[in-house]
């Protein structure tokens, strides 16, 4: 762990546990040059504690390059709770996490992720004033994730194909949750035809139906034939083997990390597809998070920008991503760390 270049990047790992509920968590805070370390609680059973902290320690990193290049005053975290929420979730284990997040303090503010809902977080927010994305405050934050990531695939479709708008697109969506669903819905509604898959077979009956999305397997979403492929579901999804299958000339999504490693960018490259680095594409969760963390003890100077604004910042933001990195010869996701690090390390 210690060798680890992502752990070596950070400022602070804290692992918890409370033998009563169940819990077992880490909390990677990655960075706080530019304010407080901010990400999601992602709650899932890892297949092991390994597995969990080079999630953890991978969702931090993106989340402070997110916050950096979205101009936001804050840092980046991430935490992981290990154990399936089916089983394990209940009232004391929230509040058995919450009380953990208060040991860290004022650097580090958490929200929803996968495997926690606005009832949850709401739930540790009766513990914790160090979360955000209740209905009192900035709400599910997968309804602003969603309509960033629109303004971020507005802007690969105009890169790409020089088309404004989706009319006519034929658009793979991989996964058709909270985020998936909404990004979607709102395609369907300006014309782009859909390709869905997701392991919710009501999920996907329901895009069938309702968003006249034709359905193919799990394993052949990310070799659909479509012009942009959107992961929306997990993250690792593009890898070296599904870098070289993908027909679509364009990967932009709303899912975390979803280039498995640095090849597998470098394949995306080679066979001319571009892809837009999901951590610009997906930051209006954070964005809007960002509405309520003012009200946060020792937060009052957190300066935070219209959301609408914020939002369609996104198309923009990106254009320039695509220009730099064609001015240097480099992929959109190298360009795009470079220019995140270069934030970070200017400072507050
Ligand atoms: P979610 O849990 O609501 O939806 C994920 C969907 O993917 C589910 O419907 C699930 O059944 C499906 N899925 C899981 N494995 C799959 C597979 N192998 N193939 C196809 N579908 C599969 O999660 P949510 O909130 O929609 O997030 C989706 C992604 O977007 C995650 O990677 C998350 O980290 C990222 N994200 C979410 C934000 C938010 O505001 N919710 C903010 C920024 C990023």
């Amino acid at each position: 762990v210690w060798d680890s270049p992502v752990f070596d990047e950070h400022e602070q790992v804290c692992l918890f546990s409370d033998a009563p509920t169940g819990l077992k968590c880490i909390v990677a805070i990655h960075s706080t040059r530019l304010g407080p370390a901010c990400g999601g609680t992602r709650f899932r059973p890892y297949q092991s504690d390994r597995e969990a902290l080079d999630d953890a320690l991978r969702l931090s990193r993106a989340m402070s390059y997110k916050s950096a290049l979205a101009g936001l005053p804050v840092g980046g975290g991430k935490s992981v709770i290990i154990g399936d929420p089916r089983a394990i979730k209940n009232r004391a284990l929230l509040h058995a996490y919450g009380r953990c997040i208060n040991r860290i303090g004022a650097s580090f503010a958490t929200g929803e992720d996968v495997g926690m809902s606005v009832a949850d977080v709401e739930t540790v927010a009766e513990v914790s004033p160090y979360i955000a994305g209740t209905s009192a405050n900035s709400g599910d934050p997968s309804i602003p994730t969603a309509i960033g990531v629109m303004h971020g695939l507005r802007a690969v479709v105009k890169w790409r194909f020089d088309q404004d708008g989706f009319h006519g697109m034929r658009v793979a969506v991989q996964g058709l949750g909270a985020v998936g669903r909404g990004v979607a819905e709102r395609l369907h509604a300006e014309g782009a035809q859909l390709i869905v898959a997701d392991i919710r077979e009501d999920a996907v009956a329901a895009a069938v139906e309702q968003l006249g999305a034709r359905a193919v397997p799990v394993s052949d979403i990310h070799r659909a034939d479509a012009d942009v492929f959107a992961p929306c579901a997990l993250g690792g999804v593009i890898t070296e083997a599904s870098a070289r299958e993908i027909r679509a000339r364009a990967v932009a999504g709303a899912a975390n990390n979803q280039l498995a490693d640095a090849l597998a960018g470098q394949i995306l490259a080679e066979r001319g597809i571009l892809f837009a680095p999901d951590y610009v594409l997906n930051a209006g969760g954070i964005i809007s998070g960002m509405q309520a963390l003012n009200t946060i003890p020792g937060r009052e100077e957190a300066k935070v920008p219209p959301l609408e604004e914020s939002l369609a910042a996104i198309h923009d933001r990106l254009m320039r991503i695509f220009a730099r990195a064609d001015a240097q010869g480099k992929t959109p996701a190298e360009a795009a760390e470079q220019l995140a690090r270069d934030i970070i390390g200017r400072g507050r």
